[in-house]
């Protein structure tokens, strides 16, 4: 069986009743991103709202022209932009990317529409520290071209998965899905744009979960407050079923 001595990230002790819960301190996240950024939005939006007690201590990108640098200039959040151009190959630009992330001490790294295969040795520190965001019901279609794919396939659901990121590309234990059905009609711009709204509310919850110290990664997957989850979480609206005030 698995414990809570097996996690990565341990789960904060819960109060005894009627004791008063101290809130853990903020979660220090650092968020990579190449391009329009919208889940890192959906991460400032709920942060504002008070919805998500996060630090955002970077947002880092291998695209210098990446709007999601501009959002995070907006928000007053430390900006990088690195570009593997100036580097030899993929394992340099990775060991050199995630150096100066870790110069901002993350507790966290959300990868939101980072769209970079990352070099295996330079995720090694970060094991059960570091969440990816993918357009599909993974484990099916791994990598691009995801709702094209579903549409190919005539798959009657899609959605969205929320993973632990590992060396296996989009392949790490997964914490939670969205999904949403294929409409006729349904186009890959369509199905983008519908799951897109989910991807946010699917991100959010997940952070949250880790803001509140409840979700770490075991040595047999994903485990919410200590407990290995059986199945990955399923969003619900804007709510993780199954998944108690903790
Ligand atoms: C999202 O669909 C995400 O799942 C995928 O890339 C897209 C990024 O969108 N990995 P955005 O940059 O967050 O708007």
């Amino acid at each position: 069986m698995n414990t809570a001595s097996d996690t990565a990230m341990q789960p904060t002790t819960m109060p005894a009743e009627g004791s008063t819960a101290v809130p853990p301190p903020p979660l220090k996240v650092a968020v990579l991103a190449s391009g329009r950024g919208s889940n890192l939005q959906a991460l400032l939006d709920a942060r504002r709202d008070g919805r998500l007690a996060i630090d955002l201590v970077l947002v880092a990108s291998d695209k210098t022209e990446a709007p999601a640098l501009r959002r995070a200039e907006e928000a007053g959040i430390p900006t990088l932009a690195l570009s593997p151009k100036g580097f030899p190959d993929r394992a340099s630009f990775d060991a050199g990317l995630f150096a100066r992330v870790a110069g901002y001490a993350p507790d966290l790294i959300v990868l939101a529409g980072y769209m970079r295969v990352i070099d295996g040795a330079a995720l090694d520190a970060w094991s059960g520290r570091i969440i990816n965001i993918h357009p599909s019901l993974l484990p099916k279609y791994r990598g691009l071209h995801t709702h094209r794919r579903a549409l190919a396939a005539g798959d009657a659901l899609h959605g969205a998965s929320v993973h632990f990121v590992t060396a296996e590309l989009d392949g790490g234990p997964l914490i939670a899905q969205a999904e949403i059905e294929v409409h006729p009609g349904d186009t890959e711009d369509s199905l983008a744009e519908r799951l897109l709204h989910r991807e946010h509310r699917l991100l959010v919850a997940c952070v949250q979960l880790l803001a509140a110290r409840r979700l770490a990664l075991g040595t047999h997957g994903a485990c919410l407050d200590g407990l290995p989850l059986g199945a990955p979480l399923r969003l619900e609206g804007d709510r993780l079923a199954g998944v108690g005030p903790g």
